[in-house]
């Protein structure tokens, strides 16, 4: 049976993990330095990605953003062609209009969201994570992730890796925000400083992109469809992160139950995550059930892997 998105309850408690997971990554933790234990402030400032001279020259900047990144003008943004829709918070969805298109509201599909594929294939958001290195020991196929800016630019080694690899990486937003809720210049920040973690770190853009909490709509992709980007959603849902709470209303058997559901029909994109280790270790679990015969985002619909490659 397919756990259903259950409004507030589930809804915000995505939300506290996303941002218990992210402090990980946050450069100036205050007021949240006592759940910041795992790494020593000295071991990542030795691995961050440097800010590039490009960069400064740029933003005028000199370091990463926090959680709250700023917004730089572009050029090539046309702001007349992105709809006016009111902001929306996500426990909200009956103020959401129909027309505006929102998958996590009305699992809406734009005409170039990829959604599925060809062959049942895991993808994995919210890393890099110190977590992310044990699923790479396991996998034996080509997979796609989707990553945070903030973390990027705290484990450059670990995104070097996946890229060295062979994975596909897209963007999951800077720090994970919920795009319908926020400004166009807002979402363009989320979008611009998550392209420049990628680039400073990897020296390629993404093409393919994936809205937190699923939080897309016609206002979102307006935005990021300026970017090149594609929006890649998904059509089976683990909630392997509930395993994480303590009333968890689901288990790990029949997570793994419906994997194998979901196997019979051999297509589909399943979401996962390989920010905390609970959800890598289920991660190796279901890759052990599907087996390798599976694709990356670009390979299931036949497209490019990164609108550009700079030579580094
Ligand atoms: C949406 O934005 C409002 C106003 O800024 C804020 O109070 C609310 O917490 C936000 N909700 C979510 C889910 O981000
Ligand atoms: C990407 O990085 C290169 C340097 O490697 C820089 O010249 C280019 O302007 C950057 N482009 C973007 C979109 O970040
Ligand atoms: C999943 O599907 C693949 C391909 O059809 C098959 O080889 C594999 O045995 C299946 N796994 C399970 C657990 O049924
Ligand atoms: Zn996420």
């Amino acid at each position: 049976m397919k756990m259903q998105l259950n409004g507030v309850t589930l809804q915000s408690i995505i939300g506290l993990f996303c941002v218990s997971q992210l402090v990980q990554g946050e450069a100036n933790p205050v007021g949240l330095k006592q759940i910041d234990f795992q790494f020593p402030v000295l071991e990542r400032a030795a691995t961050k990605t440097p800010f590039p001279d490009w960069l400064t020259a740029f933003t005028g900047l000199k370091e990463w953003p926090g959680l709250d990144p700023p917004y730089i003008p572009l050029d090539f943004i046309n702001f007349d062609g992105i709809p006016d829709y009111e902001p929306y918070d996500q426990n909200h969805c009956n103020l959401v209009p129909r027309e505006s298109c929102s998958f996590d509201c009305h699992h809406c599909i734009g005409h170039d969201d990829v959604y599925t594929c060809s062959k049942l294939s895991q993808t994995f958001d919210d890393g890099p994570s110190p977590s992310t290195t044990k699923l790479l020991d396991q996998l034996e196929h080509k997979s796609t992730f989707f990553n945070l800016g903030i973390n990027i630019v705290q484990h450059p080694e670990i995104y070097h890796r996946m890229q060295r690899e062979g994975h596909l990486i897209g963007s999951h937003t800077w720090s994970h925000a919920y795009l319908p809720n926020i400004s166009n210049e807002k979402i363009i920040a989320q979008i611009e400083w998550s392209i420049w973690a990628m680039n400073a770190t990897g020296s390629h853009t993404p093409k393919w992109f994936r809205p937190p909490y699923g939080g897309i709509d016609d206002r979102v992709r307006a935005i990021t469809r300026q970017f090149g980007l594609q929006a890649v959603l998904w059509d089976h849902d683990t909630f392997d992160w509930s395993l994480l709470l303590n009333n968890s209303p689901t288990t790990e058997q029949e997570i793994l139950q419906n994997v194998v559901n979901w196997n019979k029909s051999k297509t589909g994109l399943i979401l996962e995550h390989d920010s905390t280790e609970k959800t890598v270790d289920l991660a190796i679990k279901i890759n052990q059930l599907i087996g390798d015969d599976q694709s990356t985002v670009s390979q299931c619909v036949g497209g490019i892997d990164y609108i550009k490659e700079f030579l580094s």
